[in-house]
């Protein structure tokens, strides 16, 4: 498997900010709120890039509570939702032994730093930022959290001095932002920031929605056979990928007039790691129903595995916990050295120890 990197960042360890060169590896850094279920799309657009980095990058995966609370949690689903958060990443292939898996609220310096980032930060780019639009406007009531969220998410980024950062394609002006705080951060006091790069995964691995695949598969859709979650059994899969829709003609092939067959030529190709044109040859004059049967088979036997590996995890907090523990003493070690520098350069009276 190659990844494609957005420029040569990776292979070097220089930078763009003029900050000290690092003789470890780039560090790439990701986070999800803890919203509950993963589905197919999270897995195979987000989730199986990341577990493919970690050998070549020191790894951060934060589960991001604090950003979760921007709107209104119910708090027993916030902590269950944070435990499958983790379980289903581990099952899913993130492993603890190398990477840092942590809590966002267990690590002291997300919060600080984005006190500081945002005492940078124009109140007008907040204003636009669209994802804050869109939220914003579903709401009766906009808490001025929900305005600092890519604050915050800036200081995720900064605190780890992140080279790479794995976002979807919503996150992109967030990521902008953080870039544009490291380099004010950078300009304002001296070079201290990595000016982090997004690392898009590779379009292929869109999955839209069963259902209408002109949208996205998520897990707000209200037509529950639209999508496939890692939790699904493997009966309830094979149900879903059956009963999706398909498109006039018979031929399995890619094209704009055939949505819901590229979408299933791009989960199938995803799941086994073949090329597409190769699936098509394979699938030449074979029909629709063949076609989906495979598929199931295909995404059962990916997922499978990642199901009864989570139903074992989620059964186990104490384990779930000391990989917590684990994950934040790294975090926490890295990122107290980040914060004494930047209180240092803004001016801060250092506390005596
Ligand atoms: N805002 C991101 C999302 O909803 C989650 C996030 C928080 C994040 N902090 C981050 C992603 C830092 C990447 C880096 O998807």
């Amino acid at each position: 498997m190659t990844h494609s990197f957005p420029n040569d960042t990776m292979s070097s360890t220089t930078n763009t900010s003029g900050a000290p060169s690092t003789a470890t590896r780039p560090v790439v850094l990701t986070c999800a709120q803890p919203t509950g279920r993963l589905h197919l799309g999270n897995y195979l657009g987000a989730v199986i890039n990341w577990g493919r980095m970690q050998d070549d990058y020191e790894c951060y995966f934060g589960v991001v509570d604090q950003h979760a609370i921007t709107l209104p949690k119910v708090p027993t689903e916030l902590r269950r939702n944070t435990y499958t958060c983790l379980a289903q990443y581990i099952a899913a292939g993130i492993d603890p032994e190398r990477s840092h898996i942590f809590v966002q609220s267990h690590v002291i310096g997300h919060t600080e730093l984005a006190w500081v980032l945002g005492c940078l930060c124009p109140l007008g780019q907040l204003e636009r930022m669209t994802q804050f639009k869109d939220k914003a406007h579903k709401q009766e009531f906009v808490y001025s959290g929900l305005l600092y969220y890519p604050v915050l998410m800036a200081a995720d980024i900064l605190l780890y001095n992140a080279h790479v950062v794995p976002v979807g394609e919503d996150q992109k002006q967030h990521l902008e932002l953080a870039r544009d705080l490291a380099e004010k951060f950078n300009r304002t006091f001296s070079p201290t920031f990595n000016v982090p790069e997004a690392f898009i995964g590779k379009t292929g691995a869109r999955i839209m929605s069963l259902q209408n695949p002109a949208s996205k598969m998520s897990k707000s859709d209200p037509n529950t056979n639209a999508t496939i979650y890692l939790t699904d059994t493997p009966d309830v899969v094979r149900r879903k990928i059956l009963s999706s829709v398909t498109d006039s003609g018979s031929e399995v092939r890619v094209g704009e007039d055939k949505p819901g067959i590229t979408n299933l030529l791009a989960i199938m190709s995803a799941v086994t790691e073949r090329e597409m044109g190769a699936l098509e040859e394979e699938f030449a004059g074979k029909g629709y129903g063949v076609f989906k049967a495979v598929v199931a088979d295909a995404v059962i036997a990916r997922l499978d595995p990642v199901r009864l590996r989570y139903e074992e995890l989620i059964q186990d907090t104490a384990h779930l916990d000391a990989v917590f523990k684990a994950g934040a003493d790294a975090a926490q070690k890295t990122a107290w050295k980040t914060l004494a520098k930047v209180h240092r350069k803004v001016g801060f009276v250092e506390r005596a120890r």
